[in-house]
Order: C-alpha cells, then structure tokens, then sequence
C-alpha cells in the first residue's frame, strides 16, 4: 500500500477549542502580538515546539504506575539505564530534568573562560550554557546547510575540515566537540554516519572526546537509513548503535524523541568525568538515580526509547513534514529543502520581500498565521538574534518560520488544514505589515517582547 497512515489508534483525546478570526485579533492583541504570551488554549494547532508536547503510548501511562519514587535505589533507574544502554553504551547514564540541565552540568565541567566549544550548530541554550561560563561557542556547518534551496541530503553535516584547522590551530582551548543530531538550528536537518565518523576521527585524533547533543537522534537514524550509501536494510536499533559508538558521551532531551513531556540525561565513558558530573547532579538536580524527574518519568522515558526506534512511526512522521513542504513548494511559499525531521521552516524574508528583515517578517508570519487560522508557529529570525550584545541591532542570517510538529498528535487533517492556511495567506502575503519592538528585555527577548503591527493584520 501506498498511503503512509498514523501508526497508532487514538485512545484518549482532547477537545481543540474553537476561536474565530476577531477572536484571535483581539487575543493576540492582548498578547501583545507575542505568541508565547498566548495562552495555549487559545490555539487550534500548536506547532510552537515539539518539546515535551508528545502524545504519550498507552504502554507509557502503564510505565507511569509503574513508577518507583524510592530516593536511592529505584528500580525505575535500572529500566531507564537499561534502555539507555540498549541504544548507546556509554558507562554512565546521569539522568537531569531536561536537555539543558545537562548541558549546564557538562559546561560547568569541561567549560569555562578561554575554553572553545565547536559544533555543527549549537542549539540556543547549549550556547547559552557554553557562553555563560565564560567559554566560547563555535558553529561550523557544511556551506550547503545555509542555503535553503539546496537539496543535499546531510545539511546537517559538521565541515570537519574547519573542525580540523580549529583543532590545528586552537587545540588547546578545546575541551570536547559537539555535534547535533538533527541540526535544530540549522532547520531540522540530519548529519550523516559518514560526517560522524570522520568527525569522531578529527576530534580523536587531537585526543578530543566528541558528545553527541543526541535530542532527536531516531529521527536521524531514518534519515540515515533513507539517504546514505549501504544503510538501506539496516534496523534503526543498529544504525542508532552506530552514531553513538563512535562518541565518548551524549547530552539528550528527553522531550523529543523518547515521547516524554520532561526529562533528559546526560551519558559519558569518562569515569573521572561522570564523577564531577554526579557531584554536581546532587547539588544541582537530585541523586544520580533520580536526577531532576520523579520514577515515573524515568519509567516513561524508558519505554519511549523502545518505541521512537520503530520504523513506521519514524517513516510517518518524516513524510508529515514531507508532504507539507511539498504542497507549500507546489503554493510558492519559499520553504527549507528538503524537509527537516522535526519541522517545517518557512523563509519569511523571501516570501515577504515588500519587508526589511528590520521590521520583522518571520513574527509577521507568526501573527498572521495565528489570526487567519489559529495556528501558532515560531520566528527564528531577526527577533531571536538580531540583538547584539552592545545593544544594537542587525538582520539574522535568515528570517524563518518553524512549525514545529509534536509528535502522535496531529493527523493528516491537520497538516492539510495547515496547507489551506497557507494557500490563503499566500493570496494576501503582499500585504502583510511589518512589526515594531514596542518593549524588550535585555536578553531572549523572543520569549517576552511586545510587539505592535506597521498595519492591518488581515
Ligand atoms: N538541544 C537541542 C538540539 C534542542 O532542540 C533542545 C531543545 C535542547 C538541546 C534543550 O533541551 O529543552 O530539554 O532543555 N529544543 C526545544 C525546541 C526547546 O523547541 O527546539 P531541553
């Protein structure tokens, strides 16, 4: 059969609560035409994040009574090491609350003043974390993976020739070096086995260890078996196996692909390493067979690992964001090529021309969308970093739009109700005013700025 269907029956639903269009005008008004100060349930179709937002299993919520909230000791710790170790081998599993607070605890070791930290691209609070110990972030992605229109299958890629000529040249500063799988960032695009290795090499050959920022690492392992030379027949288990043999630990979220709504965990061979990290984890997070999450979560955890390595529900979920990319191609509405794993990015600064990236176009975008048709969506554009540290202001390498899609919670219905809202805008998208910055905070200003329209909204 041809037709891709949701691999799962519905067991338990949640009602979308309906608004009209002056509904919306008037909330998003009230929100000072800042998506994230909306309240949630004023939106029909959330594509915000696909954090923490997964629809859990049944077999999930069992986990959950499962759980054992015993201080030390728990029994649900060995069933999330335990499934820890069914995909990476890594000698020790340090569970945290989420994917940052694993980066914090990672950072406050091996960081620090003078340090440098490359990666493909580091995710925002992975820099935050590097940059607030006073160490520095570096991103070194293939040339292809900034230009949206180019097709190559691994944009996601790490150039290991500049990681090589970092390595060269600044070696000493270089405690670890990243690599994030899929590069969130850089549009939710995979790296190959191939980069990994070469990667693990470079970084080995400088007596380097490589972590992996692992937050979506089955949704690679497709993109993996789909795309590269010889990877074809292979279970996902093993090609998972495979992009973290040849690291020395990962930084995980919990909240994207093992289907948890908390969570994450920090893993590393490092014996004198994972000492420090647990000593930290206990002032920070909690006891190392804890970490920041109650036995339940540990047990949800555990039993999303086995079920994101299956193969249906990861072909279904790339064909999602797939099929939305193609019809918004088919519309003209200029999208990210191809499809990213986790989300669909839309270029706002192409698709809105008649606008200076100064007023905004990626949160025109956001707003129109959410008065048109309730769908909330997120600027990663001149907004999240456009302000520079000396407090003036500069256009972001590009103006995007991610609709970020939660995992198991949309159906096909869905996505086709997102094409039609975009069918429409398109008709109107010449008129699309631009967005002024009416109040900002210092920093992550995207989070709580207020924002007024240069005109009508729709
Ligand atoms: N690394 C990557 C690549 C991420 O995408 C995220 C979170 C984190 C680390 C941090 O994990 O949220 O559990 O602390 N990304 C979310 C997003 C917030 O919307 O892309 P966390």
């Amino acid at each position: 059969m041809k037709t891709i269907i949701e691999p799962f029956r519905i067991k338990a639903v949640e009602p979308i609560r309906f608004t009209t269009m002056k509904e919306r005008r008037s909330l998003i008004a009230a929100a000072d035409w800042n998506a994230f100060r909306l309240h949630s349930d004023d939106v029909l179709i959330d594509l915000l994040t696909d954090s923490g937002t997964a629809a859990m299993s049944s077999e999930q919520w069992a986990a959950v009574m499962r759980g054992d909230e015993s201080y030390a000791g728990s029994p649900s710790y060995r069933r999330f090491e335990d499934a820890v170790r069914h995909i990476a081998s890594f000698s020790h599993v340090i569970p945290t609350h989420q994917g940052r607070a694993a980066e914090a605890i990672l950072f406050s070791i091996v960081g620090g003043p003078g340090r440098v930290i490359p990666s493909n691209t580091h995710f925002d609070t992975t820099r935050g974390n590097i940059e607030a110990t006073g160490a520095t972030a570096v991103d070194l992605p293939v040339p292809e993976g900034l230009d949206p229109d180019d097709v190559s299958p691994f944009k996601g890629n790490i150039d290991v020739s500049r990681l090589d000529e970092l390595l060269r040249t600044q070696g000493d500063a270089v405690p670890c070096v990243m690599v994030t799988v899929t590069n969130n960032a850089g549009g939710g695009q995979p790296v190959s086995l191939a980069n990994l290795r070469a990667a693990s090499e470079v970084a080995h050959a400088y007596g380097k260890p490589l972590i992996i920022d692992a937050c979506r690492f089955a949704e690679n392992a497709f993109f993996i078996r789909e795309r590269e030379a010889g990877q074809g027949d292979r279970a996902i288990v093993d090609i998972v196996r495979d992009m973290f043999d040849v690291a020395d630990g990962m930084t995980m979220s919990a909240k994207k692909d093992t289907f948890a709504n908390i969570g994450g965990w920090l893993a590393v061979n490092d014996d004198a390493l994972a000492a420090q990290a647990r000593n930290r984890l206990i002032m920070t997070e909690g006891f190392p067979t804890y970490g920041g999450m109650s036995g339940r979560d540990l047990d949800a955890i555990a039993q999303g690992i086995y079920e994101i390595l299956d193969e249906n529900y990861l072909r279904y979920r790339i064909r999602t964001n797939e099929y939305v990319v193609e019809r918004l191609d088919g519309l003209g509405v200029p999208v990210v090529k191809p499809a990213g794993g986790h989300a669909v990015f839309v270029d706002a600064r192409r698709w809105l021309g008649h606008l200076d990236p100064l007023e905004y176009p990626g949160q025109s975008v956001v707003c129109a969308l959410y008065v048109l048709a309730g769908i909330r969506s997120c600027e990663i554009g001149t907004v999240m970093f456009g302000r520079q540290p000396d407090g003036s202001e500069r256009p972001a390498a590009m103006d995007l739009v991610r609709l970020a899609m939660p995992r198991r919670v949309y159906t096909q219905s869905h996505a086709d109700y997102i094409v039609e809202a975009f069918e429409e805008l398109n008709q109107q998208v010449g008129s699309l005013p631009g967005m002024t910055i009416v109040e900002e905070p210092p920093a992550m200003r995207h989070f709580t700025a207020r924002f007024a329209p240069m005109g009508e909204m729709l």
